[in-house]
């Protein structure tokens, strides 16, 4: 059996066999949602191979459970690229969501913003994004499936139900292109220019693995940014995790009511 089959079989035995029907990996400072869920929680020390998530902000587990009627899969703890060096840190963790029979993945994340109408506070769908890090998860994988088309990896659908939660929510929900910087240091200010020019309104350093191994998966993928500050010498703001962690729950909260009505439907 492989180690995500094994892993589905612990998760289905203690939480039951009916298959999520979305997969939820929250970001920094936005791990509210997970603490509401109607269900079982499974620390990620109890599931071998899962990514000791190090970066505070996150909480290592994952919850199975109900959200609003639907049975959802939260990853509480994200595991970065910028912690291991290891881009494909989270494939993992997204085959067992696979292997759970999960077909739906949505993200979300703490950005910084290179737009003036994306104040911090804000919400960003991401239409698409731009791997900027120089890496992908898929680097090594042997099979022909690793030439996966990234045209649709945003998927329409799943987006356009976003917006109108948002809309029934009265959130404002503009759509924008991510743009994956490894970090952990910040951008510059000239990376930051760099990024405008490329195309990106926003920039983080997470989410963009994920959606390529989703993608490899077959998963329908979306994500959202919350925006915790301008980027690099956007504004006279100072930039850090500190400072992040202290500005996510100001579009948490906005976030958790757009994806409470989607869910609801
Ligand atoms: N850059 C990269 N990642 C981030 C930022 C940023 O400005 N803010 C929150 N996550």
């Amino acid at each position: 059996m492989s180690k995500s089959a094994e892993l589905a079989a612990l998760i289905r035995d203690r939480a039951g066999a009916e298959a999520p029907e979305y997969g939820l990996i929250l970001g920094s400072g936005l791990g509210h949602l997970a603490a509401t869920v109607d269900g079982v929680a499974i620390p990620y020390s109890d599931l071998p191979g899962f990514p000791h998530a190090g970066v505070s902000g996150h909480v290592p587990q994952l919850v199975i459970g109900q959200l609003e009627g639907r049975r959802v899969a939260v990853f509480g703890g994200r595991a970065h690229y910028y912690e291991s060096g290891r881009a494909d840190v989270m494939r993992l963790p997204l085959e067992v969501l696979k292997a759970l029979g999960c077909q739906r993945l949505i993200l979300t994340n703490a950005a910084g913003s290179l737009r003036a109408d994306l104040p911090p506070g804000s919400l960003m769908l991401l239409s698409d994004h731009i791997a900027f890090a120089g890496t992908n998860p898929l680097i090594g994988e042997a099979s022909e499936a690793r030439f996966v088309p990234m045209t649709d990896s945003h998927d329409v659908e799943i987006r356009a139900g976003l917006k109108a939660a948002a809309e029934a929510e009265g959130v404002d929900l503009p759509e924008g292109v991510y743009c994956w910087f490894s970090g952990p240091s910040f951008e510059t200010p000239a990376e930051i220019r760099a990024a405008k020019v490329l195309g990106a309104d926003a920039v983080g350093m997470s989410t963009v693995p994920e959606i390529i191994l989703g993608r490899f998966l077959g998963l329908r993928c979306a994500a959202v940014s919350v925006v915790t500050n301008m980027g690099a010498g956007l504004s006279d703001e100072s930039i850090s995790h500190e400072h992040t962690k202290a500005m996510a729950p100001l579009g948490a909260a906005k976030l958790e009511k757009v994806l409470r009505r989607f869910l609801r439907g």
